[in-house]
């Protein structure tokens, strides 16, 4: 069946989708039995929409050459918000916008005005989720709409999807994860000998720190992530501010190398725990054996560990982050929203 996409954000992650399909929608269409059609995109310069279907390669070509989308397919730059998403006609909105934690736009106005027009909720972008979680979720239930957010929380970490599909019968009563690939990086290389300015540098070298690393360095992207998750397994209705918050900033290197030689590695861990007095989150720093899951973690790499009673301790934890990830992390949740939806088999071929 085909499935018409709307995708708001055309950087990292937006380009990662767009590559994706214009390398691998035959794929996707013979092995989960979706054929997607990516009909509209957005970015600060207008938008591009096509209802029969854009061609990825084009739009990726046009952003390239031009710096916005607009300039393919039907584009304009005048062309925004509700008419946007009108001349998609999309099933289902992609929001994969830049982002922050004060007002959460222009991902808040996308999420409700797609819903609004019908569309379920494919999230990247974390503002909405954190800032209005109740009024998100009241809103998507009782328009019949389904709203997905696998990619907000560590992308490519699959939690959400252990907790749903996986630990069935079980009670998650909290977690502990590495959520936050930048700052473990980082503490990684001034284990290693950098100076923390050094090890950020790198960081942006690679691709994984921003310009201002700000709400990596300081918890803030970690707390954010704890947030969704802790709502959206624990029950939780927590806000940013419900969060204490420590960050690495100010750690020292003789602290991550006296850690190292007794064995133990210095992260930067969110967690969160149901207790009597409702859901308590925190992220901080902790010294954690090298042996232990999280401690092993080096360098980008993320993970997560439920505690799911009667089980115990349920580990995952991923290589792999960035924009390319959290691409195919927005497109596995399409291909599960298809299946709920009844667009697509349950089963793959
Ligand atoms: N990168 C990752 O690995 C990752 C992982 C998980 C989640 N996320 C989240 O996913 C989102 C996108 O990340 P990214 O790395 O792709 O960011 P990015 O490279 O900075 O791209 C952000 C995109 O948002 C567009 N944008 C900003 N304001 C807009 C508006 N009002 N209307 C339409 N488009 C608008 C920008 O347009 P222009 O191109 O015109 O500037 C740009 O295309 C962010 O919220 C991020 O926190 C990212």
């Amino acid at each position: 069946m085909d499935v018409r996409l709307a995708l708001t954000g055309f950087g990292n992650v937006g380009q990662g989708v767009a590559t994706l399909l214009a390398e691998r929608s035959n794929d996707y269409h013979r092995r989960y039995g979706v054929r997607l059609l990516l009909t509209g995109v957005a970015d600060r310069g207008g938008a591009a929409v096509d209802s029969k279907g854009l061609e990825p390669q084009v739009v990726l070509d046009t952003k390239r050459r031009t710096g916005t989308v607009s300039n393919s397919g039907q584009g304009s730059p005048n062309l925004a918000g509700t008419r946007f998403l009108e001349a998609s006609g999309a099933q289902i909105l992609l929001e994969a916008a830049s982002t922050n934690f004060d007002d959460a736009e222009p991902g808040w106005s996308y999420a409700r005005e797609g819903l609004a027009q019908g569309m379920d909720l494919v999230f990247a972008s974390k503002g909405a989720l954190v800032l209005h979680w109740g009024e998100l979720m009241e809103q998507a239930s009782s328009a019949g709409r389904i709203v997905k957010f696998s990619a907000t929380v560590g992308a490519p970490l699959p939690e959400l999807e252990l907790a749903k599909y996986v630990l069935i019968g079980t009670d998650i009563t909290g977690f502990e994860g590495i959520l936050n690939a930048t700052s473990n990086y980082i503490l990684s290389a001034m284990t290693d000998g950098s100076t923390y300015a050094q090890a950020v540098r790198q960081a942006q070298d690679i691709g994984i720190a921003e310009t201002d690393p700000t709400l990596d360095v300081d918890g803030w992207d970690a707390a954010a992530k704890a947030v969704i998750v802790a709502n959206a397994l624990l029950g939780a209705d927590l806000r940013l501010s419900d969060v204490p918050r420590q960050g690495i900033r100010d750690v020292d290197r003789p602290a991550l190398q006296e850690a190292e030689l007794a064995g133990e590695a210095i992260k930067l861990i969110a967690r969160a725990t149901k207790t009597p007095n409702g859901v308590l989150a925190r992220v901080g720093r902790e010294r954690r054996p090298l042996a232990d899951v999280l401690g092993s973690l080096r360098d980008d790499q993320m993970g997560v560990v439920l505690h799911a009673e009667p089980l115990g301790a349920v580990a995952t934890t991923v290589q792999s982050t960035g924009g390319l990830a959290t691409a195919l992390t927005l497109l596995r949740d399409v291909v599960n929203l298809s299946r709920e939806r009844g667009w697509a088999p349950i089963l793959p071929k």
